[in-house]
């Protein structure tokens, strides 16, 4: 859905390459007429060379605010010309938002998950064991805000080994978190598992050993897709109870940008209900 412009609406925007399957547009337009605000959202398909010029002329045109998705994360943040602490540790923006002293540059994306776990999905993470798969840009935005919980520990297993260790080193400020090899995993089974590697893209799975999985080990992908994604199959298989697709972060990070922009929070469940209805 895109709402109609309108000389009264503001314009907003995610920039991405590719960005066709974007989701962004849809949730916006529901957070809008749901709150009663006139926005313009579009899609801004802007390979990785011409994203600084056309960004920074979307905002120098009028634009208000924009999210920022692959592979733009960490060049957004030069864009900005303040950045939340959020951002600044994750080393990555997914929001942008035009204010009277400049462009601020926001990371929601780790403030998402944890909101659709606690919130959406009823999880109770204090003391718990987490794993995370993958060591790449999805990991390092989720880190702090589950660092910031009070968790037992975090594991992060990487295909590259060097990666996770790399990232835990420069987590470890925060809490208990240690990096290793897929294979190489201690603690087992885990209370969290997140799938934060692109390996579903490929329509592929982490060679993560089985004996991290119990029954009642919770799985979360970050990925999503109109059925099941392979992670999610992969856990079932493995005989976890409870999986999750990352369509609820999807929608809370979406919800926190909107909050930064119009200061209302809008409802998020009413849209992960059409969402995953669709
Ligand atoms: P993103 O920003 O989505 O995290 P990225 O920075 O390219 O993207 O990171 C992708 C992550 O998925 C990496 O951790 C990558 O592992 P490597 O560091 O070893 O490359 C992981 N990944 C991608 N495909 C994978 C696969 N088929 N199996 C396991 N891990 C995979």
């Amino acid at each position: 859905m895109e709402i109609a412009a309108d000389a009264s609406s503001q314009q907003y925007a995610v920039f991405g390459h590719p960005i066709a399957h974007s989701w962004s547009p849809f949730i916006h337009g529901l957070f809008a007429r749901q709150t009663g605000r006139l926005m313009t959202y579009r899609k801004v398909d802007i390979p990785p060379e011409a994203f600084a010029t056309r960004a920074a002329e979307f905002f120098r045109e009028g634009g208000v605010g924009a999210n920022i998705t692959a592979p733009h994360k960490s060049a957004a943040l030069h864009l900005a010309n303040e950045l939340t602490p959020r951002a600044e540790r994750a080393g990555a923006v997914n929001t942008l938002a035009k204010q009277r002293t400049g462009i601020l540059g926001d990371n929601t994306d780790g403030a998402g998950l944890v909101r659709d776990l606690q919130e959406n999905l009823g999880l109770s993470l204090a003391g718990r064991r987490v794993l995370i798969l993958g060591a790449g840009g999805a990991t390092r935005g989720i880190l702090a805000p589950l660092l910031a919980l009070d968790l037992n520990s975090i594991t992060i297993a990487n295909r590259t080994a060097e990666r996770a260790q790399h990232l835990a080193g420069s987590f470890g400020d925060l809490g208990s978190v240690r990096g290793c090899g897929l294979g190489d995993i201690d603690v087992v089974p885990f209370d969290l598992i997140i799938n934060a590697t692109s390996a579903g893209i490929d329509n592929d799975v982490p060679a993560v050993p089985r004996r991290a999985f119990g029954s009642q080990s919770f799985c979360y992908d970050l990925g999503y897709s109109k059925s099941t994604t392979p992670f999610t199959r992969m856990a079932q298989r493995l005989g976890c109870r409870r999986v999750s697709q990352g369509w609820g972060m999807l929608v809370e990070q979406a919800a926190e940008s909107f909050y930064i922009w119009q200061g209302v929070r809008p409802d998020t469940a009413s849209v992960i209900a059409v969402l995953t209805a669709e």
